[in-house]
């Protein structure tokens, strides 16, 4: 396989928000996965787990989703203030019907963020909340002057306000949000984004609930009639390998042709945004308004023995492609796609992080975020050359740094890939790769570190050429000085 790199040409920003992260109340992803109460004997700060929110800062989270998914269609942010002991509980319909008592809330969110010194994406509660109630929470976290839920705030021992990059309207308001028409929840979004409102110094990011996976029609009904009064159309696709929601097939153990099956539905995302972007293209040819994938990964049969409500699965070496495939996909439509929150941050789909007591594993998909986490806010580098079967790669620059991740996914075949370049010569800086020997390999609590990431070694310069040779299911990112 022969690549070109055009290393002079300008090309689009791939943003850092394409690294972000969704923390539903779902399952163990908060309550354990995150938050474990000041009490706890497991190490934290503040009540949130310390190697969780260490192990987040290396792959430097930019961004994180909250409370939900469906979840924020049923949450009341008023149950989730003030001192621990008095807050009401709230029973999860959606996942796995537990009670839950509200510790986790918009202190606690904020401490998280905090934490890990990233963005804040508020979902709110348009299926069974009121346009006061989602006013009243952008206020009681917005507004630093005197108002009655800044006052509120400080009660609650906040004295200043909160910064929320990113506010959802709604959440598959198509689906578990509400079972609305694209009509109807149209000019829902038009009047419940209108009292999200600016009350300091930072213009939130409103993001209007899109469709569900290839449902163009949702696409072109929305832009239509809203398209001014947002800034991001969001678009939810998970990966199955046998496309049945009641059998979708396992995490590991699974045959050989769940590997390529489950594989190929990631590549659909390519066509989704390619349609989904036409469609937005005719009433917004400039791209202002970004496709925001805030939901996004493998959804396989939950772990035998575990709750079915609770989502939890094991992620293997075939969670590396596809997490690789798709952040490639993302990164070429960079004009586009403006942020992405691959489903869920712990404990819950295809996870960054598992935890069992106090102990915490990373996943082969934490190891893809961590060695593309050169391209958060880098340019992308336009290529030609031939394609090759099961490899997909992306170049970017930045801060005089071009980094080179190249994904084989096929299962038995070594690939061979030359990159060229017009001048100058190849210096390699660092070289990693992700590998294993079978096609579910994955850590587990016994074995943590058994797929991790290793020094690559298997390239060389020629001239103007950079060869790497990449074993079977491996994703590996070069980086070389720019001149
Ligand atoms: O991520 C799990 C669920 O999938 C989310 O709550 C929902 O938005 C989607 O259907």
């Amino acid at each position: 396989m022969q690549v070109n790199l055009l290393l002079d040409k300008q090309g689009p920003t791939i943003s850092k928000y394409i690294y972000g992260q969704f923390a539903e109340h779902l399952g163990r992803c908060i309550y354990e996965g995150v938050w474990v109460g000041k009490d706890s004997d497991i190490p934290n700060v503040n009540g949130i787990r310390k190697d969780v929110v260490e192990a987040l800062k290396n792959i430097q989270v930019p961004v994180v989703r909250w409370p939900g998914g469906c979840f924020a269609d049923e949450y009341h942010w008023k149950d989730g203030i003030g001192p621990s002991e008095k807050r009401s509980t709230i029973v999860n319909t959606h996942w796995g019907g537990v009670t839950e008592n509200n510790h986790f809330g918009t202190h606690e969110f904020f401490e998280l963020i905090r934490q890990l010194e990233c963005e804040a994406y508020i979902n709110g509660n348009v299926g069974s909340g009121t346009v006061q109630e989602m006013q009243e929470w952008v206020e009681y976290m917005t507004m630093n002057g005197e108002s009655p839920m800044a006052n509120l705030r400080r009660d609650n021992g906040q004295e200043e306000a909160w910064k929320v990059e990113f506010f959802g309207v709604g959440n598959e308001s198509w689906g578990c949000g509400g079972n609305m028409r694209p009509e109807y929840y149209a000019d829902l979004y038009r009047r419940y984004q209108t009292y999200v409102r600016k009350y300091g110094e930072h213009t939130i990011y409103k993001i209007a609930c899109g469709p569900n996976v290839d449902d163009y029609n949702w696409t072109e009904v929305l832009m239509r009639n809203a398209a001014n009064y947002m800034d991001g159309l969001s678009l939810h696709h998970y990966s199955i390998p046998t496309r049945v929601w009641q059998d979708k097939g396992k995490a590991w153990d699974f045959p050989e042709e769940q590997w390529y099956s489950v594989l190929e539905h990631a590549q659909y995302m390519d066509e989704l945004i390619t349609k989904h972007s036409t469609i937005m293209d005719k009433y917004d040819p400039e791209k202002r308004v970004g496709l925001i994938v805030d939901e996004w990964g493998a959804w396989y049969n939950v772990e035998p023995g575990t709750n079915p409500g609770f989502l939890y699965q094991q992620n293997t070496i075939r969670d590396a492609m596809l997490a690789a495939i798709t952040l490639n996909i993302f990164h070429k439509h960079a004009n586009r796609v403006h942020m992405a929150n691959i489903a869920q941050m712990v404990n819950v789909l295809q996870a960054m992080l598992l935890t069992e007591g106090e102990k915490m594993i990373k996943t082969p998909t934490y190891h893809v975020f961590d060695l593309y986490k050169y391209h958060q806010d880098a340019e992308l580098i336009d290529s030609y050359g031939d394609e090759i079967t099961h490899v997909t790669y992306t170049v970017s620059k930045k801060d005089g740094k071009v980094t080179v991740s190249l994904c084989n996914y096929d299962l038995t075949e070594t690939r061979e890939i030359t990159l060229s370049r017009k001048e100058g010569e190849f210096v390699v800086l660092e070289a990693e790769y992700l590998t294993a020997d079978v096609m579910d390999a994955h850590n587990t609590f016994e074995e943590p570190e058994a797929v991790s990431i290793q020094p690559f070694t298997r390239y060389k310069t020629d001239k103007n050429s950079l060869i790497v040779t990449l074993p079977p299911m491996s994703v590996a990112s070069i980086i070389i000085k720019e001149n």
